[in-house]
Parts: structure tokens; sequence; C-alpha cells
């Protein structure tokens, strides 16, 4: 369908296909990013993780950067206010061999924001360039940053940014087009992303109200971006990866997951989120997502009713027993 789906080269790096899983805390972690490897997805974000905790050996951000084992690219999304720091963290990623690093430049986080990460850095430029500049300096591996629209409808400065970004030596811009003011309510104005598109000759992903492979196809052809990542989208929705290959593929849709899929896929994030966690943290972990894989079914209220009351192993298998053919 009018070429939308198609192979995309960062720097030295070619990816098969440019539909990707975006970073997204508390959801990107390595069980959801296998599985959404599974169903197509051609690039998964880790979750933003900490340069200074990386630097302090902090096992559970070590945890989150593991790849998954059928994971053939992912990208490491560092946080961090301090360009030092980010030299300092490169060194310890190495090891995990990312296709890519990505500098978060978007959490609207209060927390985040004092450090100096974040969509702060949005009010400083120069800044994300010297942090791009540090990173790509310690290593031959692609950078990209991904920035929001601007701090405040007063201050749209994406195009400032990613120019910065640029000049600092970024191979890729990913933009979430509403400001940090807005957060994550409101519209993303697809705008941004064609005029950003138009302006820079590095590849352009767009984040930003992509619920359906449908909204996928739609801001690939109105903004002309590379590539577009799914984030609120993809939650206990993994297919949404095939089914946007399809249309895109094909003009048409005809995977359609039915209940019985749905749950399988459910209870092998359920066993995967065990291995990977122990028991005790997968539990805590794994019930949002649990839920999501209800939206839309018959009896969803009932069926998420059981799931969130469960606290251990043996009680989700028995309602899983009841909800698998
Ligand atoms: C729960 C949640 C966690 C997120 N975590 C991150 C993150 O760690 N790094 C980041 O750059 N963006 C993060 N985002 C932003 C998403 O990557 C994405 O840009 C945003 O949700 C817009 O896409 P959507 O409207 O399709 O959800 C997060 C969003 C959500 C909803």
């Amino acid at each position: 369908m009018n070429n939308l789906l198609k192979k995309i080269k960062i720097k030295d790096m070619e990816l098969e296909g440019n539909i990707f899983l975006a970073p997204t805390a508390g959801y990107s972690d390595k069980p959801f990013r296998e599985i959404c490897s599974d169903f197509g997805s051609f690039l998964n974000f880790t979750e933003m993780v900490s340069t200074e905790a990386l630097i302090r050996d902090n096992l559970k951000t070590v945890t989150l950067l593991q790849k998954a084992s059928n994971e053939k690219n992912y990208a490491i999304q560092l946080f961090t206010g301090n360009p030092d720091s980010a030299a300092k963290a490169v060194e310890k990623i190495l090891d995990f061999k990312p296709s890519l690093i990505d500098i978060n430049c978007g959490c609207p986080v209060p927390k985040i924001l004092k450090s100096g990460a974040g969509s702060e850095l949005m009010k400083t430029p120069k800044k994300i360039r010297d942090i791009v500049k540090s990173v790509t300096n310690s290593t031959d591996i692609p950078v990209s940053v991904k920035l929001r629209s601007g701090f405040t409808s007063e201050s749209i400065n994406f195009l400032e940014c990613a120019n910065y970004a640029i000049e600092g030596g970024a191979s890729m811009i990913s933009l979430h087009p509403r400001t940090r003011s807005q957060g994550y309510s409101g519209t993303a104005d697809w705008e941004n992303i064609k005029t950003l598109k138009n302006d820079v000759s590095v590849p352009v992903i767009g984040s930003g109200d992509l619920y359906s492979p449908y909204d996928a196809e739609r801001m690939l052809r109105e903004t002309g971006c590379d590539g577009v990542m799914f984030a609120r989208g993809s939650f206990g929705n993994p297919f949404i990866f095939k089914e946007t290959i399809e249309l895109l593929k094909y003009g048409k849709i005809k995977y359609i997951p039915d209940a019985d899929q749905k749950f399988k896929t459910a209870y092998r994030h359920l066993k995967l989120s065990v291995e990977f966690y122990g028991e005790n943290i997968a539990l805590k972990e794994i019930k949002k997502h649990l839920c999501a894989y209800t939206k839309g079914l018959s009896g969803a209220k009932d069926i998420r009713d059981k799931l969130v009351r469960c606290n251990t192993l043996d009680h989700y298998e028995e309602v899983f027993k009841t909800l698998l053919f």
C-alpha cells in the first residue's frame, strides 16, 4: 500500500521494516519486547534508564536492559541531564550490544525534570547536542533522540532541538508532538511530524495517538515520516504489529486475534514475566498487562475482576484454565 512499509537505514544499520515498539516505562520490559517481536515489531525500545543508576551498577536498572532472545534489534533509552554521565553510562551498556542508543528528551515527570533530564532538556537545546555528542564520541552505535514538540505551547522548539541533536551526531529523531505541559492528554499534533520530516535529512519516527493499524497507516501517509512507534496502542495488544504490517503490505488485515489467541498470548506473557523476574515481582508487574489483554472481549469486566484478585501463580493458572480452550 503506497510503499508505506519499508526498510529504514539508521547510520550503518538497516532495519527490515519501520514499525516499532516505543519506549514505555513499566511496559517495554524484556518479556513484553519478546512478545512484540513475535508479532513483528522491527525495533523495540527499552524503557528509559538512568545513566546515574547505570554508573552505580544498579541491579534493577541493568535488568531492564536485557535483550530478548528473539529481538533482532533493540534500542536502549537513556535519560540524563549530564553529558559526562552519558559517556560513562555508554561503557556500561556496550556488553548488551544495543542496535541503537536513544536519549529521552520527552519525559514529563517532575522527578526526572529535577535531574535536568527528559523534557527539561528541551529548555536548553544545546545541552541535547552536548549529550548526543558525548555518546557519539564514545561509541559507533547509532544514536537517536526522542523529543516532544516543546515544553509549553508558548515554546514549541522541536526543530531547534532536532537540529542541535543532529549537530551532535544523532542519526534519527523520534517526535511525540505533545508539549510537556500536555503530558499525555489532548491530541498529538501530527502536523509537527510533517514539519520535522521536511526539515531534517535523518529518519523521522512519529509517535502519538497510534491506537490502531489505521492510525499508523494514516500517520505514515499524512506526515511522510519514515516510521512509527506504538506506545499505548500496544498495551495488551501486541497483535497490532502483525495487523499493521498486513495492512501496509496488502491493504487489508487478514489476521484478527480471537479471544483464545489473546488469552494464550496473555498467558505466555505471564509465564515469561515469572521466568524473568521471579514470581514475587512478576505478579506485581503483570496485572496491568493481563487486564489490558481483556479490553474489548465479551465478559471482560468479570475476567478482570478475577485477574485482579489473583496473588499467586497458582491462582492465575486456575483462572487461565477456565479461559483457555
Ligand atoms: C506508561 C507510559 C510510559 C512511557 N514511558 C516512556 C519512556 O520511558 N520513554 C519515552 O521516551 N517515552 C515514554 N512514553 C511516551 C511514549 O513512548 C509515547 O511517545 C507516547 O505515549 C505517545 O504515544 P501514544 O499516544 O500512541 O501512546 C511513555 C508513555 C506511557 C503511556
